[in-house]
């Protein structure tokens, strides 16, 4: 139980009995079925990056408010902020479209490991390899998507000795029904962001329409809702601890096969650099939001996602640390190494190891390097933007007129779009501050010769340069760029200081020395190797795959932390609106509270939605297996029943991506009872409440 991200199509072999001694009552076809209706239908991945759930025979969708956030603030606007205000449709005639969201649906999986492997050797080289499995994917892909009904994904697992395909359907017309306001969906900000006690509301509401016959369809006035396979029923009843809980949804990442020296590299090289690079880029985000709401609601996204793996960052750096999980991992290595060179084994698996530490070693300036870069372009638009739109013109300046006259206008619309959400006084400071940054730090993984040059000509500041860049640029300004197109001279971007130090960056981020893909391919095969050695060398235990943005379901059950002194409830696997409002901080950017939640709570007016023990319960603990990607994903009881969405991890766990922790790792989730108070109580939206099946 609790470690492990299981395939739906395994459980019955492997989990089902185990699920059921603790309190599990479906079926594993209730779960999931390819024939029938099952649980399965109502869990969809929600605009890419996370996970949602459908909760109503109308096509409403529950996810967190982080999942929804991009969404709300491109929705939002000074005047209509919904962002700071929340937003509840009272009809589905206002719900609202973003420009573009998606759910998609899982329709069912399978092995195609004998199929694909069939077609290789190990005379191949990697190279060759790859290609062959992937022309036989794209086979496998085409077979199963029905015309382009579905859309049809194969995979890897455990390091490139298994492959499945997963058949989907993808809905577009997804709208905003409803959200809280910041100070309840992400109440306690950056600060209680991944960490335990915890008091947010992290939910939104939205729901998915379809064409008249159930189709999926673009965005249309005539469309109407979606009636979903199945919905989840929701559980007003409240747990206990100890209760059975269990997850679906669609986690990004995991490495828990990640070598000793892979995490090293990690601690020492490549987290501190990012961190570094982030915290950079958000200070100099902040500095120019704060000062303006609608450059605040135009970079909210971006600031957030940023500063979420910054904190994350720093907090593997911290847990590898302290819990040593590298020298855990060596010894784990050193053992297999004795098996590996067993006298049937050596051939095969001999060098593994050797290979694998000789690659993290070769690497680690280039990890610093790369990573510097990579907390550059996440924060920095202007680090990518004049190289990507600057090819692009340059294609339009080259064509006939013919040619010209056809790329116009998505030109144009391309331009608008990107330069409505710029501000170009903060793309400056944000420029200026990454390069100062990776021009002192990155030198030794070999910087962009661009930025190298400008570096010592300009005694190792940005700043004047990138003032003086903007000015001249075509890239600072819409009007100039719109100039360009009816009069374009290719010279013009070519000579365009922003565009040759973009083009120089991203030059510099996708090139690999030749000598350094000999070594990436040796230990690609060397780490697919190892993890075929691992399973060969302990053949009783039962291995899952990472992770890797594909359906999974973890099981365990609501259990606390160690007892953390700061939380306001009895016990620590849950908390209540209690200890939110002890935590409340008027006008402060993180701790205010809506005076509306306050004076329910002074009234106790929580109606049917309090615990049986009268408290308003807000957040709590499970033991579930989850990480970035699970975000919104349901929470479900024994009887496959809503009990809560989970919305983080707890930052003593952060190790969680490369080990598990059986004694701190945590999924932390909003309760569904504080779900629905909020919407009928707090936000007048029974409606909404109504919509959905509850089991009281
Ligand atoms: N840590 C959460 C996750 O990665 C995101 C939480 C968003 N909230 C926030 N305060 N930034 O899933």
């Amino acid at each position: 139980a609790d470690e492990g991200m299981w395939f739906l199509m395994h459980i019955d072999r492997l989990n089902h009995r185990d699920m059921q001694k603790m309190g599990l009552q479906l079926t594993s076809e209730e779960i999931y079925s390819i024939n029938h209706s099952s649980l399965k239908d109502a869990i969809v991945q929600f605009g890419g990056g996370c996970t949602a759930e459908i909760v109503s025979k109308d096509g409403l969708v529950l996810t967190n408010h982080h999942c929804g956030y991009g969404a709300i603030a491109e929705l939002s606007t000074p005047e209509h902020d919904y962002l700071t205000n929340g937003f509840w449709a009272r009809s589905k005639q206002e719900e609202l479209k973003p420009k573009s969201l998606s759910v998609r649906f899982f329709v069912r999986m399978d092995d195609v490991s004998k199929r694909i492997l069939s077609k290789v050797n190990d005379q191949m080289s990697e190279f060759e390899r790859e290609q062959v499995i992937n022309r036989e994917i794209a086979r496998i892909e085409q077979e199963n998507s029905e015309g382009g009904k579905y859309v049809v994904s194969v995979k890897s697992f455990y390091n490139g000795n298994e492959y499945y395909y997963f058949v989907y359907q993808d809905y577009n017309d997804v709208r905003l029904v409803g959200t809280p306001p910041n100070s309840i969906g992400k109440f306690g900000g950056d600060t209680d962001n991944w960490e335990w006690p915890r008091h947010t509301g992290d939910f939104s509401l939205f729901r998915v329409y379809a064409d008249r016959e159930g189709n999926p369809a673009e965005y249309d006035e005539n469309n109407v809702p979606l009636k979903p396979k199945y919905h989840l029923p929701v559980s007003l009843k409240g747990f206990q601890e100890n209760d059975f809980a269990m997850i679906l949804g669609y986690p990004g990442r995991t490495n828990r096969w990640m070598p000793a020296a892979g995490i090293d590299q990690n601690v020492n090289f490549a987290y501190p650099a990012w961190v570094e690079a982030s915290k950079v880029g958000m200070d100099n985000m902040k500095k120019h939001m704060d000062q303006n709401q609608q450059v605040k609601l135009e970079y909210a996204s971006k600031y957030a996602q940023v500063a979420n793996y910054w904190k994350n960052r720093q907090g593997m750096i911290d847990a590898l640390s302290k819990h040593q999980t590298a020298a855990t991992k060596r010894a784990e290595e050193s053992k297999f190494n004795q098996w590996a060179n067993k006298k049937d084994n050596k051939p095969r698996f001999g060098k593994v190891i050797e290979t694998i530490n000789r690659y993290y070693e070769l690497t680690n300036e280039k990890s610093r390097h790369d990573n510097y870069m990579m907390g550059m372009l996440r924060s920095s638009n202007f680090a990518s933007l004049p190289y990507v739109l600057g090819r692009a013109l340059l294609i339009y300046a080259d064509g006939t007129d013919a040619k010209k006259a056809e790329l116009k206008s998505s030109l144009k619309t391309e331009i608008a779009s990107q330069y409505e959400k710029l501000y170009l006084p903060l793309e400056q400071d944000v420029l200026a501050a990454e390069l100062n940054l990776y021009a002192s730090k990155a030198k030794a993984g070999g910087l962009a010769p661009r930025v190298d040059s400008l570096s010592r000509a300009n005694g190792g500041t940005f700043n004047n340069y990138i003032k003086q860049a903007f000015e001249s640029s075509i890239f600072s300004s819409e009007e100039k760029l719109l100039t360009f197109l009816t009069n374009p001279q290719a010279e013009q971007i070519e000579q365009d200081p922003l565009f040759l130090l973009s083009s120089d960056l991203m030059t510099r981020y996708r090139y690999t020395a030749e000598e350094q893909k000999k070594e990436e391919a040796n230990f690609q095969r060397a780490f697919r190797l190892m993890v075929e050695g691992m399973r060969k060398a302990n053949p009783k235990k039962i291995y899952y795959p990472d992770a890797n943005s594909t359906l999974r379901l973890t099981y365990g059950k609501i259990t606390a932390l160690p007892a953390d002194p700061r939380n306001d409830a009895k016990e620590n696997f849950y908390t209540t609106l209690k200890g939110t409002i002890a935590k409340y901080k008027p006008k402060d950017e993180e701790f205010d509270l809506p005076q509306r939640l306050i004076d329910l709570y002074k009234t106790k007016d929580f109606g049917r939605y309090a615990d049986r023990a009268g408290y308003m319960p807000v957040n709590f603990l499970t033991n579930n297996d989850i990480t970035g990607g699970n975000s919104g994903s349901p929470v479900i009881n024994g009887k496959g029943e809503l009990i809560g969405i989970a919305f983080d991890g707890n930052i003593e766990a952060m190790a969680g991506d490369v080990i598990f922790d059986q004694q701190l790792q945590r999924t932390i989730a909003v309760d569904i009872r504080y779900v629905l108070f909020i919407m009928d109580k707090f936000a007048g939206a029974k409606h909404l409440v109504d919509e959905m099946t509850l089991a009281e």
